[in-house]
């Protein structure tokens, strides 16, 4: 079993008489990517303040390398590196002199990292903060999450503001930091910014988990859409009884049909007649992620 980092247990904040976050159980494993999703108001960012004991929850625990997240606050946050979904800056420093000064504050940082990660961004450190666009500011804000190669990176929203390449770029980061065992903790309203990057997603809705799935199961479950292209007639019945195959059609020597899970009895009958070519379309996780969000519009809360 791998080792839990965060675990919450009833984890729940309200606001007044709003519901933020309701009884919420997460567990976040060590060396993983967990990515936790939702549409706008659904309590991410709710979640993650509580988790770094910015606001107490109303009731419920969390723990965090083994310890209580208040009672060891500091030293938790020590091993922290937190990307807030909206960033407040010293606006009068350089981004440069910002990094020193955080970098000053943690201790233990490599500037050649620093270096490195705002040449990765395309990120000039030189530049006062208050002239920065939003785009740029959220990269001084990755920076300076990333800068001490946190055992825990927290980021809310990270990919907001990034332009596709820049996303491309912070994918890589995310990796690369997994690879070293930092274990990562990112919210996003959007699936398709994320499963490429995550083992695991959680799905929260009106403050509540809804559900919790590794990707690779996701996938393997998930519904592949096939288009084999045959030098010969076939018949729907060679492939009729075959397990997990639906929806099939035959039009111009093309069979067109879904298959869950493996594809292997499919190639196999496949193989019994000449094939001209075979696509096979990806499963679709949106439709998963739609399924649950569908009837939420952005505002939702
Ligand atoms: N400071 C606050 N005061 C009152 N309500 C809040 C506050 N912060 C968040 N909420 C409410 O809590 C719910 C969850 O918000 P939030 O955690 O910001 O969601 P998300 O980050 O997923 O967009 C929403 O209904 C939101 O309006
Ligand atoms: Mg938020």
């Amino acid at each position: 079993m791998a080792k839990e980092l965060i675990v919450t247990e009833g984890l729940t904040k309200n606001y007044g008489k709003t519901p933020g976050i309701i009884d919420l159980d997460l567990e976040v494993r060590q060396g993983e990517i967990f990515g936790f999703l939702g549409p706008n108001g659904a309590g991410k960012t709710t979640t993650i303040r509580t988790l770094l004991d910015f606001i107490r929850p109303t009731k419920g625990k969390i723990t965090i390398f083994g310890q209580d997240s208040h009672k060891e606050s500091v030293a938790i946050k020590s091993r922290i590196g937190y990307l807030p979904g909206e960033l407040e800056l010293y606006k009068k420093l350089r981004g440069s002199e910002l990094l020193h000064y955080f970098s000053n504050l943690r201790g233990r940082v490599d500037w050649k990292y620093v270096e490195k990660l705002a040449a990765v961004l395309e990120f000039d450190m030189s530049k006062p903060v208050k002239t920065l666009s939003s785009g740029n500011k959220h990269k001084l804000g990755l920076i300076q999450a990333f800068m001490h190669k946190p055992d825990l990176l927290i980021l809310d929203e990270p990919t907001i503001g990034l332009d596709p390449l820049m996303q491309q770029e912070f994918y890589r980061l995310l990796l690369e930091a997994k690879a070293e065992g930092q274990t990562v903790f990112i919210s996003s309203h959007i699936l398709p910014e994320v499963e490429r990057v995550c083992d695991r997603v959680g799905f929260i809705r009106h403050g509540q988990l809804v559900d919790v799935f590794e990707i690779s199961e996701l996938k393997k479950r998930a519904l592949r859409q096939i288009e084999i292209d045959f030098a010969e007639p076939v018949s729907k019945d060679d492939f009729a009884n075959l397990s997990g195959i639906k929806d099939i059609s035959v039009a111009h020597n093309i069979l067109s049909c879904t298959v869950s899970g493996s594809l292997d009895a499919v190639i196999k009958a496949a193989a019994h007649f000449t094939v001209n070519n075979i696509i096979s379309r990806e499963p679709n996780l949106e439709d998963i992620f739609l399924s649950y969000y569908g009837d939420d519009n952005d505002d939702a809360s």
